[in-house]
């Protein structure tokens, strides 16, 4: 069914069941974003995507990412209050990532080049602030589109973080790489060293496959994985080099 609303009053036409930021992207209106994939389900974690929407008569702000479009509703995507509760947003993400590319340029955009609540220079980066937003992409890309789920959040408050179960090392992990590829901070990522693929946040190693010029392929559990979910004859990866 066709939805018809407007977008910072021009008239717009959506899919029931389409998210704000979707459609609003589609016509071309410009709208900030760290937590969303549209491969996975919205998960409203970052808050960088906020809107005001007016539904009948009444005006709120909220993120568009999981803001499914509705008949009449009227969207502004930008003006002054939005700028100030977007820059409010990523003074308190660069405190969690003062060193994540996408969020210094994102804040700088919005003028905020330093953090009040930045932990004390010199500090380490502890556990719980790593450089995680808690946006929970890694979980539900390891979840819904590499379908293995060896992601999870864990333990509640200040102590919140991202995942295997209890924290230890996610045993379903496949080493793909892809939670580190989808994470806005860059705060996963893996490197490939003696035959092995390294994903030292999730404490994950996993041995690779070579082709038979003794390029690295994938990961061997990787391979496994796509062979049974695509039904593929056991041997379609052939081994080369080092095992
Ligand atoms: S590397 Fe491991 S944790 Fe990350 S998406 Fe792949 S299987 Fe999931
Ligand atoms: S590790 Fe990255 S993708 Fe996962 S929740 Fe933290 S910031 Fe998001
Ligand atoms: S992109 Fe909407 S809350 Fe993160």
């Amino acid at each position: 069914m066709t939805v018809k609303f407007t977008i910072n009053g021009v008239p717009v036409e959506a899919e029931q069941g389409e998210s704000v930021i979707e459609v609003a992207r589609r016509y071309g209106f410009e709208i900030p974003s760290l937590c969303h994939h549209h491969a996975v389900t919205p998960y409203g974690a970052c808050r960088v995507c906020l809107v005001e929407i007016t539904k009948g008569g009444r005006k709120k702000m909220t993120t568009c990412c999981n803001y499914e479009v509705q008949e009449g509703i009227e969207v502004i995507t930008d003006n002054e209050d939005i700028h100030r509760n977007r820059a409010t947003v990523l003074e308190l993400l660069l405190a969690e990532a003062p060193k994540a590319d996408a969020i210094v340029k994102l804040a700088a955009e919005y003028g905020v080049t330093h953090s009040r609540y930045a932990l004390p220079e010199g500090s380490e980066p502890t556990e719980e602030r790593d450089g995680c937003i808690l946006c929970g992409l890694c979980v539900r890309v390891c979840e819904e589109v590499v379908e293995v789920s060896a992601l999870s959040f864990n333990a509640r408050g200040d102590k919140r973080n991202v995942g295997g179960p209890y924290m230890d090392t996610p045993q379903n992990c496949i080493a793909c790489g892809a939670c580190a590829w989808a994470c806005p901070t860059n705060c996963i990522g893996f490197e490939e060293k003696d035959g092995m693929r390294i994903l030292k946040k999730w404490n994950r190693e996993l041995p690779l496959e070579y082709t038979e010029a003794g390029q690295p392929l994938a990961p061997r559990f990787q391979l496994r994985h796509f062979i049974e979910k695509a039904n593929l004859p056991k041997d379609f990866y052939k081994k080369g080099g080092p095992r």
